[in-house]
């Protein structure tokens, strides 16, 4: 799939027909060694032109096509071989994207010229891969160790006028770029070939390239959390270093195909299609995303300006959107006012922009929400409070503004009954803080339209975010599952563990932090609060119930006692860890919680085992995973993507493992029912253990692949 033509008389130009993104399937890799013979074997063609239909260069090696058993058609190596080694002049014309693939050839071309809004990447390390058609090779010869280590490693994309400056690219083209290529190729036809063939120039060395290689291979090992792609790609760059081309071509092979046959790769991948798979959502009655166009949104307005209304203003405005910010008096709203500037200036300034300050609008008047197209609720998390908000909302929004609440567990059916208009009513429930996390929950409620729904995830996407639509009850996809898990670590402090053990276990797995450093992060008091509003501790609870029991499962009180003793988390410095100072970040463990443990424990007479990080990591995350069942039993997920997207945006899951849902698959089904059962009948007081009726069906139908769970399902997202 390559179109050829002849141009200019001396010109073949080459364009790859691949649709969406040209990526090098077998028919495109068989198109370009056909055409790229046809040329070089015409005695009138003195040169040639590579570009893409549609103003796409390449988007790289077909994803899809790594998951089928043989690959068929040219291998990518020779291809670019031949066009390197060929006599005539091969200029790539990119727009749009060269990645990838796509930039590996690109570099196997003699010239490159792009478009100035083109960007340009190696981001196999994403994919839990390596650039393995000679980019670790070719890319340090042309711009050096030190700029090729920084894209191999960390996968990020430049601009044409950033590839300019590294030397990647030889010209950048305002207009049309495939025009100036083919000017380009003329003027260099029949000029000297051999110092542009990259594979055959030495990679020049700094005399400090040894300690480069090894503060990279440190730093990606400290950022890896135990994926494996990044340190083979240093690697990799080694190989450019200390071997000749063909030695090191053969070192990026070996390490290819170790990691293509890894799980990590496969969980990356998953990553990749199910975060483009999200976007399609479905509703009850047959609307999906595809039938259901979004309204507009240009005016947004966000009540509250806490922690998350600030963020998401500055979110909403970072997109271009107006904001109406609406507060409760003078002093609060000037006190959210300075912290929402400071924040706007310090993002333009990190995008070298000038603050759009001038589209935000600061009030304590819910009357000049008369023009707003969408609200965004984000007063304090009080089921009465929101209430009386959402009312007053119906009556001064336009009758088609749609009103969204950002809570983060609440029942949006109760909100929307408040209403005249239910059918506007949406849960967004945006993670702190929501100007830099990617992840965003909307929560579709048994009256929100189909529109209404559409109108949320395109808004999402608008300001950067995965959004993924779930359904509405207690604690939504994330932090319903949340429980179990917070649950399962405070069991194990109680049966013996302390805090580092439980967060060296899961950072061990990956986890960007543990599950006490998160607590602490986030807030002990926050957690307590809704405790304390279930009755599961504080003044109402009965004084003749078991200590470690409540609402007749277990229960444990060290969270609600740790902030009795005004240990609130990293804002104050004291948490499950001390920290060097009130809102500090260094955390070191605290004797005095560990005397707190041993005391317990002799109170309530437990005597402490040793508790190894295999179990720690079970407990915890099978039985978030059990969970995660449930939620797609009830339909409140729409399928195992959903899920994992929720735990990859919002809550730090290693992308290298995919997921929880993602993980179990590879765990194998029948091991983590067999864990569960285990632990159920260990602790048969804890209902979450008892493994979910989904997962004994997929285990009983012989555990069929992730792909077809939703065949499984006792009431799927759509028939809610
Ligand atoms: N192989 C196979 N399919 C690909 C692909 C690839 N390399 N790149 C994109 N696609 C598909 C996507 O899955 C999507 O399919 P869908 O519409 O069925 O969901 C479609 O092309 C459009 O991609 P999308 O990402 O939604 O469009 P975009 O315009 O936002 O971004 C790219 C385009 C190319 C920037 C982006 O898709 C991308 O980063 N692709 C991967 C590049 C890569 O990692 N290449 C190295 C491969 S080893
Ligand atoms: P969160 O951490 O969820 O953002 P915060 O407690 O930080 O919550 O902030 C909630 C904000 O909402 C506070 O600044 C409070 O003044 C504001 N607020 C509460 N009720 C209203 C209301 N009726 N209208 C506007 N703002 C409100």
């Amino acid at each position: 799939m390559a179109r050829y033509e002849q141009v200019h008389g001396s010109v073949a130009l080459i364009t790859l027909t691949g649709p969406p993104v040209n990526a090098l399937s077998a028919a495109v890799r068989q198109g370009i060694t056909d055409t790229v013979s046809r040329a070089l074997g015409d005695p009138e063609v003195k040169s040639v032109v590579i570009c893409g239909q549609n103003g796409v260069f390449c988007g790289g090696a077909d994803i899809r096509e790594f998951a089928k058993p043989t690959m068929g058609g040219p291998p990518l190596v020779p291809m670019m071989a031949a066009i390197e080694e060929g006599d005539k002049p091969v200029v790539a014309a990119i727009e749009g994207v060269a990645l990838g693939g796509g930039l590996e050839l690109a570099l196997g071309c003699h010239y490159r010229i792009a478009h100035s809004k083109a960007r340009l990447g190696l981001p196999e390390v994403t994919l839990g891969l390596l650039p393995a058609a000679g980019g670790t090779q070719r890319l340090p010869r042309l711009i050096g160790v030190a700029a090729a280590l920084d894209l191999i490693t960390t996968g990020r994309h430049v601009t044409a006028q950033q590839a300019l400056k590294l030397g990647m690219v030889d010209q950048v083209a305002e207009q049309n770029t495939v025009e100036a290529a083919i000017q380009f190729a003329k003027q260099v036809e029949g000029k000297p070939l051999l110092p542009r063939k990259l594979s055959l120039q030495p990679t020049a060395c700094p005399p400090e390239v040894d300690t480069l290689l090894e503060e990279a291979m440190a730093q990606v090992k400290r950022r890896a959390r135990g994926a494996i792609a990044p340190v083979a790609c240093v690697m990799a760059v080694r190989a450019a270093v200390t071997l000749p081309y063909q030695a090191g071509m053969q070192k990026e092979q070996e390490l290819m195909s170790t990691l293509f046959r890894s799980s990590q790769a496969r969980a990356m991948q998953y990553c990749f299609f199910a975060q483009r798979a999200v976007g399609r959502w479905k509703l009850p009655g047959g609307a999906h995303s595809v039938n259901t166009k979004p309204r507009p949104v240009t005016k947004a307005a966000v009540i509250g300006l806490g922690t998350m209304g600030r963020g998401i203003t500055v979110a909403l405005v970072k997109a271009g959107i107006a904001v109406v910010a609406v507060e409760t008096n003078d002093k609060q709203l000037q006190t959210g006012k300075q912290i929402v500037c400071e924040m706007l200036k310090r993002e333009a300034e990190k995008r070298k922009e000038t603050p759009r300050l001038d589209l935000v609008h600061f009030t304590t008047s819910l009357a000049e929400l008369k023009d707003s197209d969408l609200v965004i609720e984000a007063v304090f998390e009080d089921m009465p409070l929101k209430k009386q908000v959402f009312k007053e909302l119906s009556s001064v929004c336009r009758a088609d503004a749609f009103l969204c609440s950002n809570t983060s567990g609440l029942d949006v059916d109760e909100l929307a009954s408040v209403t005249r208009r239910p059918e506007m009513v949406v849960g967004m429930h945006f993670f702190a803080p929501a100007h830099v996390m990617r992840l965003l929950e909307v929560v579709c409620g048994r009256g929100s339209s189909p529109e209404a729904v559409a109108t949320a995830m395109q808004l999402g996407k608008r300001l950067g975010k995965v959004s993924v639509a779930v359904g509405n009850c207690s604690g939504f996809v994330g932090n319903r599952m949340l429980k179990p898990y917070l649950e399962e670590a405070n069991f194990l402090l109680e049966e013996g563990a302390t805090p580092e053990l439980v967060d060296a276990a899961l950072e061990e797995f990956g986890f960007a932090m543990g599950v006490f450093r998160m607590s602490d992060l986030s807030g002990l008091d926050v957690g307590w609060r809704i405790r304390k509003e279930a009755g599961l501790t504080g003044p109402d609870v009965d004084p003749r119930d078991h200590p470690r029991r409540r609402q007749g499962r277990r229960y444990s009180p060290l969270p609600d006692l740790v902030c009795e003793q005004g240990r609130l988390g990293q804002k104050n410095g004291r948490g499950w860890y001390l920290y060097d100072k009130p809102g500090g970040r260094v955390a070191t463990p605290d004797p005095s919680i560990h005397r707190f443990l041993e005391d317990y424990r002799l109170k309530h007479a437990i005597s402490p085992r040793h508790i190894d990080r295999q179990e720690v990591v079970e407990r915890c995350l099978f039985a978030l995973i059990n969970e995660g069942f449930r939620v797609l039993d009830d339909g409140i997920a729409a399928g195992p993507e959903d899920i994992d997207m929720i735990y990859v945006f919002g809550y730090g899951w290693p992308r290298h493992r995919g997921g929880p849902m993602f993980y179990a698959a590879m765990v194998g089904l029948p091991k983590v029912l067999e864990r569960l059962e285990h632990y159920r009948q260990a602790h048969p007081d804890v209902p979450h253990l008892e493994p979910s009726a989904l997962l004994r069906r997929l285990v009983d139908s012989g555990s069929p692949p992730i792909d077809t769970w939703r065949d499984f399902l006792q009431r799927p997202h759509s028939q809610l």
